[in-house]
């Protein structure tokens, strides 16, 4: 994948050859567990946690698991904390344990501890990272735009949401299936064939054939308004495709595949891949059995000519029936994701389902993950829509263009591809042209993509050009200068006459860590898979994007107090290493946001 490390310097990793554990919080977490075991048989441990402190002023880690289980088993916290503590045996990896408030376990890293994790990373046993053991399969239903309409800032979260999600699940050892729901069914069709048949221009579907359909549906829809006559073709041609009618089959495909040729110019952009790309047409010949079925079970009844499924006992969908035939006979959005759902049970047997759409589709969502769950009570998977909030333009408005018409994807790329070539050549002039674009390609749209994950997921953003593409601050720009100065570092030293310097080496050598900025960046890199972890429990790449950027900042003020190429010795490897692993943790990082890296800036 693109964040696999490519340092020279750095042999492959082996993620399953751990002689030191990899991440010491399961250790601490592990010992804790089985000490309140001991101590109380009763307890459910797997409500005994260690997370990384807030404060680091009490420590790096801390457990608050045993005032809720004193609170439960009516005992006293503080005496609980003190029976756990006095047994607990975490001495290789912790300085005493300490307890705080009511019953904190506080825990600090030994800075022996911190070393041998960072030698076991400098000899590629693994990059701060535990891969899961138990390998889940996770279907990630993204993206997914419409036939014969352009892709828009609207369905970028999706993409890049859904996209970045992927990667961390593989990335953690899991078995990813990504699909692309395409729109391509549905009554649109009706007008778009008439359309087509009646006034396509075929020299601008050429030239831009989204543009084109677009234009089609438009006029055939405003006719319908006023012209009964249109909207009874429409309507005829829309029964014809259904049928399936030869020549409007033939039509409906060709409009799929003009809009998926540049959707996957899109995809190509932004480094987007799908594993499958079934679109709601795919499920047709299934909607009639999902209707059958749901009335035999008594799920659904007929009420005004529809067939309805009722949620009378359950508050927050009781005002919320859901179609799943609507009057005309045809089935609908809900019937074919109950269809597409049983089909993904089905054939891949995943342990979980993922959906990434705007907040608009809560309801929706609720619906069918609701029906499903009733008709389907055997089937295991975890069901999970990740929703996320508007992209706002800088009045306060979703985002549009001046003129008021929405922003096409690819405009939006071309945009940031422009800008970033301007801060490129302001801060790189001497650079050739074609590796000015190159950078500006990967700057730009690392940028678009940064913005995007960082905000929390649920909340509006404002989209800023200034602010994402800004060199200082939160943005892909700062990160991605932060990795290049590091290379840089290393291109300085391949060039000096002193350039003996190997990672795995300094793995070799014996370390100190005496500098509080060697430390700080130290642990830091230790806890990259406590964040990944994160961002997969909850889907919320914005944990990795803050991980990064505090690690950045701890680099900057490691560098600035630690010389580097100027120190002699043990800890001349000592400090390149910390550089080294910063940058591979920086690029791997980056790579699970799907961020491609570049050596220079
Ligand atoms: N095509 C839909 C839209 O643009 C998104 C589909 C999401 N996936 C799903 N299985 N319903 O709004």
């Amino acid at each position: 994948m693109a964040g696999r490390a490519t340092c020279a310097s750095s042999p492959p990793f082996n993620f399953y050859h751990r002689p030191f554990p990899t991440v010491l919080h399961y250790l601490i977490e592990r010992r804790l567990q089985e000490t309140v075991t001991a101590v109380c048989p009763s307890a459910d441990t797997s409500q005994i946690l260690v997370r990384p402190c807030v404060n680091s002023q009490f420590g790096d880690y801390q457990s608050n698991a045993l005032m809720g289980l004193a609170k439960q088993k009516k005992m006293n916290p503080r005496r609980l904390a003190e029976s756990v503590k006095e047994r607990l045996d975490v001495g290789d990896y912790c300085e005493a344990v300490e307890i705080a408030g009511a019953g904190f376990l506080n825990f600090r890293l030994k800075n022996s501890a911190v070393v041998e994790v960072l030698k076991g990373a400098c000899r590629g046993e693994h990059l701060f990272l535990q891969k899961s053991g138990k390998p889940r399969t996770i279907v990630i239903d993204f993206s997914s735009p419409n036939v014969a309409k352009p892709m828009h800032v609207g369905h970028i979260r999706s993409t890049i949401l859904g996209d970045c999600l992927a990667r961390t699940f593989r990335f953690m050892g899991h078995r990813v299936i990504t699909d692309n729901h395409l729109g391509d069914w549905g009554t649109q069709f009706g007008k778009l064939l008439v359309g087509w048949r009646r006034h396509l221009d075929p020299a601008a579907l050429a030239a831009d054939p989204i543009g084109e359909m677009e234009r089609l549906y438009r006029l055939v829809n405003e006719a319908c308004d006023s012209e009964a006559e249109v909207l009874e073709s429409a309507r005829q041609e829309l029964v014809k495709l259904q049928k399936g009618d030869p020549d409007n089959l033939a039509i409906w495909q060709k409009m799929i595949a003009l809009s998926r040729e540049q959707f996957d110019a899109i995809y190509g952009r932004l480094g987007v891949q799908f594993d499958f790309c079934l679109g709601e047409s795919y499920y047709n010949p299934r909607l009639k059995s999902v209707v059958d079925q749901l009335v035999e079970a008594g799920m659904a009844r007929e009420s005004e000519g529809a067939m309805v499924v009722f949620f009378e006992d359950i508050s927050e969908l009781k005002a919320h029936p859901a179609i799943i035939l609507k009057s005309d006979g045809a089935a609908n959005y809900t019937t074919t994701d109950l269809a597409t759902l049983l089909y993904r049970v089905e054939t891949w047997r995943p342990d979980e389902i993922i959906y990434v759409t705007d907040a608009r589709q809560q309801l929706h969502f609720k619906q069918v993950f609701t029906i499903f769950r009733r008709w389907q009570p055997q089937a295991r998977p975890r069901l999970a829509h990740v929703w996320f909030g508007t992209i706002l333009g800088e009045d306060g408005k979703p985002f549009k263009t001046r003129s008021g018409a929405i922003i096409k994807l690819a405009d939006l790329l071309d945009e940031a591809e422009e800008r970033a070539y301007q801060v490129v050549t302001a801060k790189n002039p001497e650079l050739d042209e074609e590796r000015r674009r190159e950078i500006a390609r990967i700057v730009g749209i690392g940028a678009i993509k940064y913005a995007d994950l960082l905000p929390n997921r649920q909340s509006d953003y404002v989209f800023s050009w200034d602010k994402m593409l800004a060199l200082n601050g939160n943005t892909a720009p700062y990160l991605l200068y932060a990795y290049t100065r590091i290379r840089s570092i290393f291109r300085r030293l391949s060039e000096s006459s002193e350039a003996v310097y190997q990672l795995a080496e300094a793995a070799d050598r014996p370390w100190s860590l005496t500098v509080v900025e060697e430390v700080v960046l130290a642990k830091h890199l230790l806890n990259l898979g406590l964040v990944l972890e994160a961002v997969s429990e909850e889907y919320r790449p914005n944990y990795l994007c803050n991980y990064l950027y505090e690690l950045a900042g701890h680099f900057a003020r490691f560098y600035e107090t630690c010389p580097v190429l100027k120190a002699g010795g043990d800890e001349r490897f000592q400090r390149l290493a910390l550089c080294d692993l910063t940058s591979q943790v920086l690029q791997m990082g980056l790579g699970i946001l799907g961020i491609e890296t570049t050596d220079q800036m």
